[in-house]
């Protein structure tokens, strides 16, 4: 079975256009077969970076955005924050249309392609994501236990996940290594806020 995340050279393009206003920003994102979340905002997605922009209690001088699909997550904080992000993803069309989407909506912004944290050679000041919760427990941990690692001091992960994907036991693992607080919850989705 395909999915989303996987690299199917094979399918075929078809290129659509998804556009998406948060106060006074205005945004478009170019989308296609076999990315995630490809004909409209995910509501997981904009419930993260709507709790985010609201609950945020600092200034973050170095983002990233690990499974940043097209880049909806990444490009609305750059824009809103007028903050460089970094952005990476493992799928290739997902990175081709992120940089076509930095592109269109002018922001601040680098996308790499990654296996999670592997071409990620800077630390950051917030990680945040909406982890691929399909592709499995393992990858899902890594996206945040490895992304511990990669915080400068006092960083912070945001992530999204679903109750019916594990959210409970995931941060149960969490609060093994680190401090794991939720912080909102909508929909059965949790937002949770990581730190060393
Ligand atoms: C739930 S989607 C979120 C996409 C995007 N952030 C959004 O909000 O629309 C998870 C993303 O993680 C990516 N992904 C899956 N496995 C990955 C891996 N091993 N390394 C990096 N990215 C991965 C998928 O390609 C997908 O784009």
């Amino acid at each position: 079975m395909e999915h989303y995340f996987t690299n199917n050279e094979n399918l075929k393009s078809k290129i659509r256009y998804i556009n998406f206003s948060l106060d006074a920003y205005n945004f478009v994102f170019a989308s296609d077969n076999g990315v995630f979340s490809k004909n409209k905002i995910d509501y997981a997605s904009l419930f993260l970076v709507k709790t985010f922009l609201k609950s945020k209690k600092k200034e973050y001088a170095s983002i990233l955005d690990v499974g940043c699909g097209y880049g909806f997550i990444g490009i609305t904080l750059s824009k809103i924050l007028d903050t460089p992000v970094d952005m990476c993803d493992i799928n290739k069309r997902a990175v081709h249309l992120c940089e076509m989407n930095i592109e269109e909506n002018k922001v601040r912004a680098t996308v790499f392609l990654s296996n999670i944290y592997e071409n990620i050679k800077n630390s950051y000041d917030l990680i945040i994501t909406n982890p691929p919760t399909h592709a499995g427990k393992e990858v899902l941990m890594s996206f945040l236990k490895d992304g511990l690692a990669k915080l400068n001091k006092d960083g912070e992960i945001w992530c999204v996940i679903s109750k019916d994907k594990g959210a409970k036991s995931v941060k149960e693992g969490l609060e093994k290594i680190c401090k794991c607080e939720k912080i909102a919850q909508s929909k059965g989705f949790w937002i949770l806020l990581i730190k060393n």
